[in-house]
Protein backbone atom coordinates (compact mmCIF):
# COMPACT_ATOMS: atom_id res chain seq x y z
CA UNK A 1 0.00 0.00 0.00
CA UNK A 2 1.32 3.73 -1.26
CA UNK A 3 1.10 6.33 2.03
CA UNK A 4 0.36 9.98 1.27
CA UNK A 5 2.95 12.18 3.00
CA UNK A 6 2.54 15.62 3.06
CA UNK A 7 6.45 17.27 3.42
CA UNK A 8 6.99 20.69 5.92
CA UNK A 9 10.17 22.22 5.19
CA UNK A 10 11.89 22.83 2.10
CA UNK A 11 15.23 23.82 3.39
CA UNK A 12 18.51 22.45 3.01
CA UNK A 13 17.71 18.90 4.27
CA UNK A 14 13.72 19.49 3.11
CA UNK A 15 14.31 18.95 -0.63
CA UNK A 16 16.93 15.91 0.12
CA UNK A 17 13.82 14.15 1.97
CA UNK A 18 11.85 15.37 -0.77
CA UNK A 19 14.05 13.53 -3.67
CA UNK A 20 13.90 10.55 -1.41
CA UNK A 21 10.04 10.39 -1.36
CA UNK A 22 9.91 10.87 -4.80
CA UNK A 23 12.06 8.28 -5.40
CA UNK A 24 11.21 5.77 -2.97
CA UNK A 25 8.25 3.60 -4.54
CA UNK A 26 6.10 3.30 -1.39
CA UNK A 27 5.63 6.83 -0.62
CA UNK A 28 3.33 9.12 -2.72
CA UNK A 29 4.72 13.10 -2.55
CA UNK A 30 0.87 14.96 -2.62
CA UNK A 31 1.57 18.36 -0.70
CA UNK A 32 4.79 20.11 -0.02
CA UNK A 33 4.80 23.50 2.17
CA UNK A 34 7.36 25.83 3.01
CA UNK A 35 6.38 29.11 5.14
CA UNK A 36 8.15 31.12 2.34
CA UNK A 37 5.78 30.90 -0.51
CA UNK A 38 8.37 31.76 -3.41
CA UNK A 39 10.24 28.72 -2.69
CA UNK A 40 7.08 26.52 -1.55
CA UNK A 41 5.92 26.94 -5.31
CA UNK A 42 9.36 26.63 -6.63
CA UNK A 43 10.02 23.23 -5.03
CA UNK A 44 6.49 22.25 -5.97
CA UNK A 45 6.96 22.49 -9.84
CA UNK A 46 10.40 20.83 -9.59
CA UNK A 47 8.97 17.81 -7.68
CA UNK A 48 5.60 17.81 -9.68
CA UNK A 49 3.43 17.57 -6.51
CA UNK A 50 1.00 20.19 -5.17
CA UNK A 51 2.63 23.06 -3.37
CA UNK A 52 0.13 23.64 -0.35
CA UNK A 53 -1.33 27.74 -0.20
CA UNK A 54 -2.64 26.41 3.45
CA UNK A 55 -0.98 23.81 5.54
CA UNK A 56 -4.19 22.98 7.39
CA UNK A 57 -5.50 21.42 4.33
CA UNK A 58 -3.06 18.52 4.60
CA UNK A 59 -3.79 18.00 8.76
CA UNK A 60 -7.96 18.18 7.43
CA UNK A 61 -7.12 15.63 3.79
CA UNK A 62 -7.98 11.84 4.86
CA UNK A 63 -6.01 10.56 2.44
CA UNK A 64 -2.80 12.16 3.88
CA UNK A 65 -0.91 9.62 6.17
CA UNK A 66 2.34 10.68 6.97
CA UNK A 67 3.51 14.78 7.97
CA UNK A 68 6.56 14.63 7.24
CA UNK A 69 8.57 17.41 9.32
CA UNK A 70 11.75 18.95 8.15
CA UNK A 71 10.93 22.67 8.60
CA UNK A 72 12.91 25.03 11.44
CA UNK A 73 13.08 23.85 14.62
CA UNK A 74 10.83 26.08 16.47
CA UNK A 75 7.89 24.75 14.14
CA UNK A 76 8.84 20.71 15.05
CA UNK A 77 6.70 20.88 18.52
CA UNK A 78 3.57 22.60 17.12
CA UNK A 79 3.35 20.20 14.01
CA UNK A 80 3.61 17.78 15.90
CA UNK A 81 1.18 18.59 18.05
CA UNK A 82 -1.42 19.56 15.14
CA UNK A 83 -0.10 16.05 13.40
CA UNK A 84 -1.38 13.57 16.67
CA UNK A 85 -4.84 15.49 16.53
CA UNK A 86 -5.38 14.48 13.46
CA UNK A 87 -4.12 11.04 13.98
CA UNK A 88 -1.23 11.22 11.69
CA UNK A 89 2.18 9.32 11.43
CA UNK A 90 4.85 11.51 12.26
CA UNK A 91 8.43 12.14 10.58
CA UNK A 92 10.37 14.75 12.66
CA UNK A 93 13.74 15.82 12.15
CA UNK A 94 16.34 16.43 15.38
CA UNK A 95 16.41 17.92 17.32
CA UNK A 96 12.71 18.22 18.81
CA UNK A 97 13.15 21.27 20.62
CA UNK A 98 15.80 23.38 22.16
CA UNK A 99 13.46 23.60 25.07
CA UNK A 100 13.10 20.56 27.52
CA UNK A 101 9.89 21.58 29.22
CA UNK A 102 8.20 21.91 25.46
CA UNK A 103 9.41 18.59 24.80
CA UNK A 104 8.32 17.46 28.22
CA UNK A 105 4.51 19.30 28.00
CA UNK A 106 3.73 17.92 24.32
CA UNK A 107 4.64 14.79 25.58
CA UNK A 108 1.94 14.73 27.83
CA UNK A 109 -0.51 16.96 25.83
CA UNK A 110 0.14 14.02 22.59
CA UNK A 111 -0.18 10.87 25.04
CA UNK A 112 -4.21 10.46 24.56
CA UNK A 113 -3.46 10.29 20.34
CA UNK A 114 -0.92 7.85 20.92
CA UNK A 115 0.87 8.40 18.00
CA UNK A 116 3.93 6.89 15.73
CA UNK A 117 6.33 9.33 15.74
CA UNK A 118 10.01 8.69 14.42
CA UNK A 119 12.79 11.29 15.12
CA UNK A 120 15.39 11.64 12.24
CA UNK A 121 18.50 10.31 14.10
CA UNK A 122 19.62 9.33 10.57
CA UNK A 123 22.86 8.34 11.68
CA UNK A 124 21.35 5.34 13.41
CA UNK A 125 20.28 4.15 9.89
CA UNK A 126 23.95 4.45 8.57
CA UNK A 127 25.20 0.70 7.01
CA UNK A 128 28.76 1.22 8.56
CA UNK A 129 27.82 2.45 12.06
CA UNK A 130 24.78 0.20 12.14
CA UNK A 131 27.16 -2.55 11.80
CA UNK A 132 28.98 -1.58 14.73
CA UNK A 133 26.01 -2.27 16.70
CA UNK A 134 25.27 -5.52 15.28
CA UNK A 135 28.51 -6.79 16.19
CA UNK A 136 28.44 -5.20 19.66
CA UNK A 137 25.14 -7.47 20.03
CA UNK A 138 26.58 -10.28 19.16
CA UNK A 139 29.52 -9.87 21.54
CA UNK A 140 32.54 -9.52 18.65
CA UNK A 141 34.02 -7.24 20.86
CA UNK A 142 32.44 -8.55 24.41
CA UNK A 143 31.59 -6.52 27.31
CA UNK A 144 31.60 -2.72 26.03
CA UNK A 145 34.04 0.19 27.90
CA UNK A 146 34.79 2.82 25.41
CA UNK A 147 33.03 4.84 22.64
CA UNK A 148 35.16 7.20 20.45
CA UNK A 149 33.41 9.71 18.84
CA UNK A 150 34.97 12.23 15.84
CA UNK A 151 32.31 14.21 14.17
CA UNK A 152 33.68 17.53 11.99
CA UNK A 153 31.90 19.62 9.48
CA UNK A 154 33.45 20.69 6.75
CA UNK A 155 32.60 24.21 7.02
CA UNK A 156 30.24 26.21 9.46
CA UNK A 157 27.09 27.03 8.61
CA UNK A 158 25.61 30.58 7.76
CA UNK A 159 25.89 33.27 10.20
CA UNK A 160 21.73 33.06 10.69
CA UNK A 161 21.52 29.30 10.83
CA UNK A 162 24.05 29.80 13.69
CA UNK A 163 21.76 32.74 14.98
CA UNK A 164 19.12 30.03 16.07
CA UNK A 165 20.64 26.99 15.82
CA UNK A 166 20.57 26.37 20.26
CA UNK A 167 24.24 25.98 19.56
CA UNK A 168 26.76 22.97 19.03
CA UNK A 169 26.12 20.84 21.67
CA UNK A 170 22.02 21.31 20.82
CA UNK A 171 22.82 20.94 17.04
CA UNK A 172 25.72 19.36 16.36
CA UNK A 173 26.83 16.77 18.90
CA UNK A 174 22.89 16.23 19.92
CA UNK A 175 23.98 13.26 17.02
CA UNK A 176 26.60 12.29 18.94
CA UNK A 177 25.24 12.08 22.00
CA UNK A 178 22.38 9.79 20.21
CA UNK A 179 24.56 7.64 18.95
CA UNK A 180 26.25 7.20 22.28
CA UNK A 181 22.96 6.34 23.25
CA UNK A 182 22.04 3.78 20.41
CA UNK A 183 25.86 1.79 21.60
CA UNK A 184 24.62 1.76 24.96
CA UNK A 185 21.36 0.55 24.92
CA UNK A 186 19.70 -0.09 28.26
CA UNK A 187 22.68 1.56 29.89
CA UNK A 188 21.77 5.21 30.47
CA UNK A 189 24.25 7.95 30.30
CA UNK A 190 24.78 9.51 34.08
CA UNK A 191 27.88 11.71 33.69
CA UNK A 192 28.77 14.59 31.41
CA UNK A 193 31.53 16.79 30.96
CA UNK A 194 31.98 19.50 28.46
CA UNK A 195 34.41 21.77 26.99
CA UNK A 196 34.52 24.28 24.05
CA UNK A 197 36.78 26.98 22.55
CA UNK A 198 36.78 29.12 19.59
CA UNK A 199 40.47 29.66 18.17
CA UNK A 200 40.10 30.76 14.28
CA UNK A 201 36.65 31.75 13.59
CA UNK A 202 35.75 34.69 15.52
CA UNK A 203 31.85 34.91 14.68
CA UNK A 204 31.22 32.16 16.75
CA UNK A 205 31.75 34.79 19.45
CA UNK A 206 29.22 36.95 18.15
CA UNK A 207 26.24 34.31 18.55
CA UNK A 208 27.57 33.50 21.73
CA UNK A 209 28.34 29.51 20.02
CA UNK A 210 31.70 27.47 19.78
CA UNK A 211 33.61 26.08 16.94
CA UNK A 212 35.32 23.32 18.70
CA UNK A 213 33.74 21.02 21.29
CA UNK A 214 34.81 17.60 23.08
CA UNK A 215 32.41 16.10 26.06
CA UNK A 216 33.19 12.76 28.11
CA UNK A 217 30.79 10.79 29.26
CA UNK A 218 30.04 8.17 31.36
CA UNK A 219 27.35 5.51 31.37
CA UNK A 220 25.94 3.48 34.73
CA UNK A 221 27.81 0.60 33.97
CA UNK A 222 30.64 2.79 33.63
CA UNK A 223 31.58 2.80 29.78
CA UNK A 224 33.24 5.62 28.92
CA UNK A 225 32.65 7.74 26.08
CA UNK A 226 34.37 10.51 24.28
CA UNK A 227 32.91 12.66 21.22
CA UNK A 228 35.64 15.31 19.47
CA UNK A 229 33.41 17.79 17.29
CA UNK A 230 34.91 21.25 15.11
CA UNK A 231 32.71 23.19 12.88
CA UNK A 232 35.52 23.17 10.17
CA UNK A 233 37.84 20.42 8.70
CA UNK A 234 39.88 20.91 6.06
CA UNK A 235 40.21 17.35 5.40
CA UNK A 236 36.13 17.36 4.65
CA UNK A 237 33.13 15.59 6.83
CA UNK A 238 34.82 13.58 8.87
CA UNK A 239 32.58 10.67 10.95
CA UNK A 240 34.27 8.41 12.75
CA UNK A 241 33.12 5.91 15.15
CA UNK A 242 35.13 3.43 17.12
CA UNK A 243 33.63 0.73 19.88
CA UNK A 244 36.49 -0.84 22.15
CA UNK A 245 35.53 -3.32 24.56
CA UNK A 246 37.01 -6.72 26.60
CA UNK A 247 37.68 -8.42 23.15
CA UNK A 248 37.98 -6.01 20.68
CA UNK A 249 37.72 -2.77 18.59
CA UNK A 250 35.88 -1.91 15.81
CA UNK A 251 35.80 1.10 13.44
CA UNK A 252 33.28 2.81 11.25
CA UNK A 253 35.79 5.18 9.41
CA UNK A 254 35.59 7.60 6.53
CA UNK A 255 35.53 5.66 3.16
CA UNK A 256 36.15 8.86 1.24
CA UNK A 257 36.44 12.55 0.66
CA UNK A 258 32.89 13.49 1.80
CA UNK A 259 31.35 16.90 0.95
CA UNK A 260 28.76 16.94 3.81
CA UNK A 261 26.01 15.16 5.57
CA UNK A 262 23.42 14.77 2.16
CA UNK A 263 26.63 12.77 0.60
CA UNK A 264 28.00 10.88 3.88
CA UNK A 265 24.29 9.69 4.81
CA UNK A 266 22.98 9.39 1.71
CA UNK A 267 22.25 5.63 1.52
CA UNK A 268 20.88 6.22 5.89
CA UNK A 269 18.13 8.80 4.62
CA UNK A 270 16.78 6.43 2.59
CA UNK A 271 16.86 3.43 4.78
CA UNK A 272 15.35 5.76 7.65
CA UNK A 273 12.41 6.10 4.90
CA UNK A 274 12.03 2.55 4.93
CA UNK A 275 11.89 2.38 8.39
CA UNK A 276 9.02 5.53 8.44
CA UNK A 277 7.08 2.98 6.25
CA UNK A 278 7.52 -0.17 8.64
CA UNK A 279 6.08 2.10 11.14
CA UNK A 280 3.41 3.19 9.32
CA UNK A 281 2.39 -0.38 7.93
CA UNK A 282 2.98 -2.38 10.81
CA UNK A 283 3.82 0.03 13.69
CA UNK A 284 6.97 -1.50 13.83
CA UNK A 285 9.03 0.76 16.85
CA UNK A 286 11.62 2.78 14.84
CA UNK A 287 15.42 3.37 15.05
CA UNK A 288 14.92 6.39 16.68
CA UNK A 289 11.93 7.97 18.86
CA UNK A 290 10.23 10.79 20.58
CA UNK A 291 12.03 9.22 23.31
CA UNK A 292 15.65 9.20 22.08
CA UNK A 293 15.24 13.04 20.80
CA UNK A 294 13.82 13.74 24.35
CA UNK A 295 17.20 12.62 26.24
CA UNK A 296 19.81 13.80 23.55
CA UNK A 297 18.82 17.07 24.55
CA UNK A 298 19.03 16.66 28.09
CA UNK A 299 22.14 15.55 27.76
CA UNK A 300 23.14 18.29 25.67
CA UNK A 301 21.83 20.29 28.25
CA UNK A 302 23.95 19.14 30.81
CA UNK A 303 26.94 19.68 28.83
CA UNK A 304 26.01 23.53 28.92
CA UNK A 305 25.87 22.94 32.26
CA UNK A 306 29.24 21.29 32.70
CA UNK A 307 30.55 23.99 30.29
CA UNK A 308 29.26 27.24 32.70
CA UNK A 309 30.23 25.51 35.92
CA UNK A 310 33.44 23.56 34.80
CA UNK A 311 32.27 20.80 36.61
CA UNK A 312 30.85 17.29 36.00
CA UNK A 313 27.18 16.75 35.71
CA UNK A 314 25.04 14.45 36.72
CA UNK A 315 21.99 13.14 35.07
N1 LIG B 1 19.23 14.87 10.35
C1 LIG B 1 20.10 15.63 9.78
O1 LIG B 1 21.12 15.18 9.28
C2 LIG B 1 19.84 17.11 9.65
C3 LIG B 1 20.68 17.89 8.84
C4 LIG B 1 20.39 19.25 8.68
C5 LIG B 1 19.32 19.80 9.35
N2 LIG B 1 18.55 19.02 10.15
C6 LIG B 1 17.38 19.62 10.88
O2 LIG B 1 16.36 19.85 9.91
C7 LIG B 1 15.68 21.08 10.19
C8 LIG B 1 15.81 22.02 8.97
O3 LIG B 1 17.17 22.27 8.76
P1 LIG B 1 17.72 22.89 7.38
O4 LIG B 1 19.19 22.83 7.46
O5 LIG B 1 17.01 22.28 6.22
O6 LIG B 1 17.25 24.41 7.57
P2 LIG B 1 16.86 25.47 6.45
O7 LIG B 1 16.89 26.77 7.17
O8 LIG B 1 17.69 25.27 5.22
O9 LIG B 1 15.36 25.08 6.07
C9 LIG B 1 14.27 25.25 6.92
C10 LIG B 1 13.04 25.55 6.05
O10 LIG B 1 11.88 25.54 6.91
C11 LIG B 1 11.03 26.59 6.42
N3 LIG B 1 10.04 26.91 7.45
C12 LIG B 1 10.17 27.72 8.53
N4 LIG B 1 9.02 27.74 9.22
C13 LIG B 1 8.16 26.93 8.59
C14 LIG B 1 6.82 26.52 8.83
N5 LIG B 1 6.12 26.99 9.87
N6 LIG B 1 6.27 25.63 7.97
C15 LIG B 1 6.93 25.17 6.89
N7 LIG B 1 8.20 25.54 6.60
C16 LIG B 1 8.81 26.39 7.45
C17 LIG B 1 11.99 27.71 6.07
O11 LIG B 1 11.39 28.67 5.22
C18 LIG B 1 13.11 26.93 5.38
O12 LIG B 1 12.90 26.80 4.00
C19 LIG B 1 16.34 21.64 11.47
O13 LIG B 1 15.57 21.23 12.57
C20 LIG B 1 17.69 20.96 11.50
O14 LIG B 1 18.21 20.80 12.81
C21 LIG B 1 18.77 17.71 10.30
Amino acid sequence: MKMNVALFGLGRIGIMHAKNIKLNPKFILKYVYDIDKKRSLLISKKFKTSNLINPVKAFKDNSIKIIFISSSTATHIPLIKKAAENKKIIFCEKPLDLNINKIVNCKKEIKKYNPKIQLGFNRRYDPSHFALKESLLKGKIGILEKIIITSRDPAPPSYNYLKSSGGIFRDMTIHDFDMVRFYLGKDPVKEVFATATNISNQKFKKVKDYEIASCVLKSKSGVIAIINNSRHCSLGYDQRIEIFGKKGMLISGNKKKYNFFIDRYNLAYKLQLNDLYQLAIKGKKPRATYYDGEMSLRIANAAYKSLKTKKVIII
